[in-house]
């Protein structure tokens, strides 16, 4: 392949070459500290316009490489079309799909990604807390258990059906090696409501007993525990031994 000739003479020497190759390695290592420091910024990670952000520098970062060590400057215009325009087109589709996800990234693990349709069903991404409310105080606990009651439990029920019978069995009965007893009137991590929402929320560290705060809303929590509390003393048939301490109230 032979080399254009330059009409600015000087510039083709090896010297000022390697001068130049250099700024450009500088600038790319530069650009790139950049795309990935900012990703550990607190304040800046999971804000809108990241994404956005880091793909201008990607598309700089290309017209740079692009332009500098291919030798297309002297190119003709309809080629240098021909090798961006596929990279606009991934650059459109790439977020074309990411409008269609709410997607927070946490660098080196602990990232995830939902869809709007996620968030409508109540999920709640795990924050720095552990995505876990507080209990409400007792009274409005109370009266929400009140208002839950009046609907038969219904959501509460029907979580505890799809979420928690794997291990507690159908019926709350409990199954060996895996759930305990919902229906006698033993707790080990006790029986109020706000206990049984912040074991539900919390879950139980080092047994098979999740945290469902990771995947569940503080609503749907509360209401697996309203249902739980009203399996309180059914006693069903079959149901596990008591494991804890009986909970007169
Ligand atoms: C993978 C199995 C598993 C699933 C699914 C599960 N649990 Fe549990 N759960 C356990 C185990 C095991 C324990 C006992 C923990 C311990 O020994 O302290 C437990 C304990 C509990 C307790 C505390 C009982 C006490 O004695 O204080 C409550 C309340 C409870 N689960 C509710 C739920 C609800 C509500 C769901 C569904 C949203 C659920 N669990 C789903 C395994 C499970």
């Amino acid at each position: 392949m032979s080399h254009p000739t330059h009409a600015d003479g000087g510039h083709d020497l090896p010297h000022s070459h390697q001068k130049h190759y250099l700024i450009v390695a500088a600038v790319l290592t530069v650009v790139t500290a950049v795309e990935i420091g900012i990703l550990f910024l607190p304040a800046v990670n999971g804000t809108w316009w990241v994404v956005p952000f880091i793909g201008v520098l990607a598309v700089f970062k290309f017209g740079l490489v692009v332009g500098e060590f291919m030798h297309l400057r002297p190119d003709h215009g309809v080629y240098k079309f021909l090798f961006m325009s596929p990279m606009f087109l991934a650059l459109f589709s790439f977020i074309a799909l990411s409008a269609l996800a709410v997607v927070t990234y946490q660098p080196f693990g602990g990232g995830y990604a939902i869809t709007q349709r996620d968030r409508k069903a109540g999920f709640v991404p795990p924050s720095a807390g552990g995505g876990f409310e507080v209990a409400w105080p007792e009274d409005k606990l109370k009266a929400a258990f009140a208002e839950a009651e009046k609907g038969g439990f219904a959501k509460g029920k029907a979580t505890f059906a799809s979420t928690c019978a794997n291990c507690h069995r159908g019926d709350g009965g409990g199954m060996p090696a895996l759930g305990p007893n919902m229906t006698d009137d033993c707790f080990k991590h006790g029986g109020s409501l706000a206990e049984l929402y912040t074991t539900i929320g919390k879950g139980v560290q080092g047994t098979a007993m999740p945290a469902w705060s990771t995947s569940m809303s503080p609503d749907a929590i509360r209401q697996a525990a309203f249902f739980v509390r009203s399996l309180k003393g059914k006693n069903v048939a079959g149901g596990l031994e008591c494991v804890g301490t009986k909970v007169a109230d």
